[in-house]
């Protein structure tokens, strides 16, 4: 049994004060919402004050990225041991906007999300085909080349601290999303990539999220199926009332 994690990617938005403002709106809105983690990943310099602002309530906060290298010279990069210092668990690698406006690819994204389960961190590995190759048909080509690439030299033992977030390019910030239908296929599809590679346990056993334009209106359709185990939100993590409206459509 999967449990749902709803979790949003505040992406290039929110100063300390307006990530405080936000968590001490939404804390009581989520409190006692069991049924699914809830997590908001946030720029660097956010993390500190809403961390601060959730503690003791049911919120947990994460960050945007995190670099392969212990350190060194990599100007404008975080590593790993410095987000651990500061207490976070769980990190985003490989969202579409880092492949595409800031060169990752899957051999950076894998090198990053090594050193984050080797750091101790948990995952939320993004991947999704983009609108040309789901009209070429070969989405199911693009998610399994992508999840063994981005997974290469994962342990199954790591795949604990593994989460999933399948995200559509052509559904990201667009206002489109997949339908349940094609989010349970692909979704799907990503499982069986993982049933090949560390067999049925730990596929059943790893979450795989759906992200792209999900929203209040349409999470309880994309959650009520078998293969999406959460979210991963982005404009709608920014409104408390929209976000919220999704943490109850997990429960
Ligand atoms: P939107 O929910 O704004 O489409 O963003 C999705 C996303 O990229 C989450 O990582």
């Amino acid at each position: 049994m999967r449990r749902y994690v709803i979790a949003g990617n505040w992406k290039m938005n929110f100063t300390p004060s307006q990530a405080t403002a936000f968590i001490n709106e939404i804390k009581p809105m989520v409190a006692g919402k069991d049924n699914c983690d809830i997590i908001f990943c946030a720029p660097y310099v956010t993390i500190d004050a809403a961390m601060k602002a959730a503690e003791g309530s049911n919120i947990k906060i994460g960050a945007e990225n995190v670099h392969f290298a212990e350190k060194g010279a990599y100007t404008g990069e975080v590593s790993a041991e410095m987000l651990k210092e500061i207490g976070v668990e769980y990190v985003i690698i490989g969202h579409s906007e880092r492949r595409q406006y800031f060169g990752e690819t899957d051999e950076t994204v894998n090198l990053r999300t090594k050193a984050a389960l080797a750091a101790g961190m948990k995952v939320i590995l993004c991947l999704g085909e983009v609108k040309e190759q789901r009209l070429a048909g070969i989405t199911r080509e693009i998610v399994s080349m992508q999840t063994k690439l981005d997974l290469a030299g994962v342990s199954a033992e790591d795949m604990k601290n593994v989460i999933i977030a399948y995200e559509p390019v052509w559904a990201i910030g667009t206002g489109l999303t997949a339908t349940p239908e094609q989010a349970d296929e692909t979704c799907g599809q990503i499982r069986e990539a993982l049933a090949e590679i560390y067999g049925a346990e730990v596929a059943e056993a790893t979450i795989i999220q759906y992200g792209g334009s999900m929203n209040e209106k349409n999470a309880a359709e994309l959650l009520a199926k078998t293969n999406v185990d959460g979210g991963l939100i982005g404009g709608a993590s920014l409104v408390a009332a929209k976000f919220t409206a999704i943490v109850d459509a997990a429960q």
